[in-house]
């Protein structure tokens, strides 16, 4: 029978909210993030978030983007309090390269807020983020960006995005004009105007508007009055009411619009985000559902973060607290390892600060330093043998051999592998016919990032060469000689993944699809979870 804690413990629970901001490079994540860490007091001055900026790097430097890495461990979570709400906000990489990244980072928070820039509206990256997010049904709050700079009209814009991005939307707050002509917004939550006044950062006060027929508009808005009277005539009749059930539930995405540079609109982002986000939420394990309340401490690493530092080799783990309270020095059981570890130095993120920490929260996330006990997806309980869900890996798209270059270095290179593709820099395949290790990733850097690490971290040197392969699918059946006979008659074009599971090597979209048809008792599953 599971154990709770008392209410302190619940409280502690209830004003948590952890989520991420995503967008496609550019939209204002970086810029919307740095205003909502100054609302908290994490940070004093502007300019102070220097976040994941790798997109803004030559593609080819990828030496820089490695040290952007170093940098972005600081701002992976930054976690800030606000009206004594606990929020951790998740850090992504805006660079498409490691957008598997991304996806691991979304199965840690509870909710997401996208940003679209809105003179460019649903950009690819973009697209790609939701889908994740629809997937899982995460709650979803748009902000739409930039509407001091000439815009597209909101009505369509909304319209995009419930087309792209297959949402349904419900505007609570509403532009009057864009670009020079940007007066402001009148907030449809608590029905106020807020006017806008371009190059301050100060943020102005609401003036409560509850009848749009009120006459005293006009002394605000002047000429765009009946505009602004016709839109929300439109809203109401278009949009469907806000309920927060239906946002919780994804069903629904409200949307809000401002600038974030000129600091307009985000506080109002951010006081109805702490009102209707939800609090932390249990997860499912492949045993059971774990409840956040229950007394027993769980959590699953969905990130780690090697230390640059040459002389500094150790890792982060970086843990979402589930259920339970997390507490230092306590041993905790690593389930895959089967093995009891303590951590003596927790940290917990707080903006740019690190700090050792005694105790944390489900929906908090704990960085624990890892000397290469630990793997993406690995689960820690204080006994129980639980599983964590949901954290898969995909199936890459580009594939090359790997090969030693250093004879003398083969055990390095063995380890610096094994260690690289925990960390889920990339995915690791061996060809059963030939033994040969083949490396599949998302992105052309991740190639050469595995180089120069092997090299500068475990002193191993690798060598690419070229395969022909379009797709790796994991293969499975109840047919077992239905299995049999495509192993035999395929055994060329099969390896195994880091587990030991069985993988198709598909040369060609053609290979793949005659092999489906001929085989239909084989199931050939594109993400690792099935
Ligand atoms: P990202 O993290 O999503 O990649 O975007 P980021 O916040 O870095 O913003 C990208 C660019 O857009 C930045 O300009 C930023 O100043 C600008 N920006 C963000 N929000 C607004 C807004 O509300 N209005 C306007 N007009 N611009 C906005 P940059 O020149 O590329 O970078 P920087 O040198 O100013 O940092």
């Amino acid at each position: 029978c599971k154990k709770f804690f008392g209410m302190g413990f619940i409280e502690e629970i209830k004003r948590r909210r952890t989520f991420a901001i995503i967008s496609h490079p550019d939209a204002g994540k970086t810029t919307l993030t740095e205003k909502l860490l100054l609302f908290g007091g994490a940070i004093q001055v502007a300019g102070a978030v220097k976040s994941n900026k790798i997109t803004k790097t030559a593609t080819s430097d990828w030496m820089e983007i490695e040290r952007q890495r170093g940098i972005s461990v600081a701002t992976s979570v930054m976690g800030f309090e606000y009206k004594d709400v606990k929020i951790n906000i998740l850090d992504t990489p805006g660079h498409q390269d490691f957008a598997e990244d991304t996806f691991r980072t979304l199965t840690a928070v509870d909710s997401v807020v996208v940003v679209i820039d809105a003179a460019k509206g649903v950009e690819p990256q973009t697209e790609k983020l939701v889908k994740v997010c629809r997937m899982r049904h995460t709650p979803i709050m748009v902000f739409i960006n930039k509407l001091d700079r000439p815009g597209q009209d909101p009505f369509d814009l909304l319209d995009e995005i419930e087309k792209k991005l297959h949402l349904r939307v419900t505007p609570l707050s509403w532009p009057i004009g864009n670009g020079p002509g940007f007066r402001g917004v009148y907030n449809i939550f608590d029905r106020s105007l807020y006017l806008f006044e371009p190059n301050k950062q100060r943020v102005e006060q609401g003036i409560a508007f509850d009848d749009l027929s009120n006459p005293f508009l006009v002394q605000y808005i002047g000429d765009a009055t009946q505009q602004l009277r016709d839109d929300l005539d439109l809203v109401s009749g278009v949009y469907p009411e806000f309920e927060v059930d239906d946002y919780l539930s994804g069903k629904i995405c409200p949307v809000f619009f401002g600038s974030a540079l000129n600091n307009f609109g985000v506080r109002e982002l951010l006081d109805c985000f702490i009102r209707i986000a939800p609090t932390p939420i249990g997860r499912d394990a492949e045993e059971r559902h774990v409840d956040p309340a229950e007394e027993a401490f769980t959590g699953f690493v969905f990130k780690i973060h090697a230390n640059m530092d040459p002389n500094h080799r150790d890792r982060i783990a970086f843990v979402r607290v589930v259920s339970g309270r997390f507490e230092r020095n306590k041993p905790y059981h690593h389930v895959r390892l089967d093995r009891k570890l303590k951590f003596a130095n927790p940290t917990a993120f707080m903006a740019q600060k690190k700090s050792v920490v005694d105790e944390m929260y489900p929906g908090d996330i704990v960085g624990l330093y890892d000397a290469g006990n630990f793997k993406i997806g690995d689960t820690l309980t204080e006994g129980e043998i639980l599983h964590y869900k949901g954290i898969p890996s995909f199936s890459p798209e580009l594939f090359r051999y790997v090969e030693n270059a250093d004879p003398m270095k083969s055990k390095q290179l063995a380890k610096g592998l094994e260690q690289l593709t925990d960390e889920g820099v990339a995915q690791l395949f061996t060809g059963r016919a030939t033994g040969r290790k083949i490396i599949g990733t998302v992105g052309a850097l991740q190639f050469e990032v595995i180089q120069y690490r092997l090299l500068h971290e475990y002193g191993a040197s690798c060598r690419y060469e070229p395969i022909t392969l379009h797709k790796t699918a994991w293969i499975t059946s109840d047919n077992k000689p239905m299995l049999e006979d495509f192993k035999a008659r395929k055994a060329s074009f099969l390896a195994l993944d880091k587990e030991g599971r069985d993988v198709f090597l598909a040369d060609s979209p053609y290979a793949l699809q005659t092999a489906m048809e001929k085989y239909p008792d084989i199931r050939f599953h594109f993400t690792s979870e099935f």
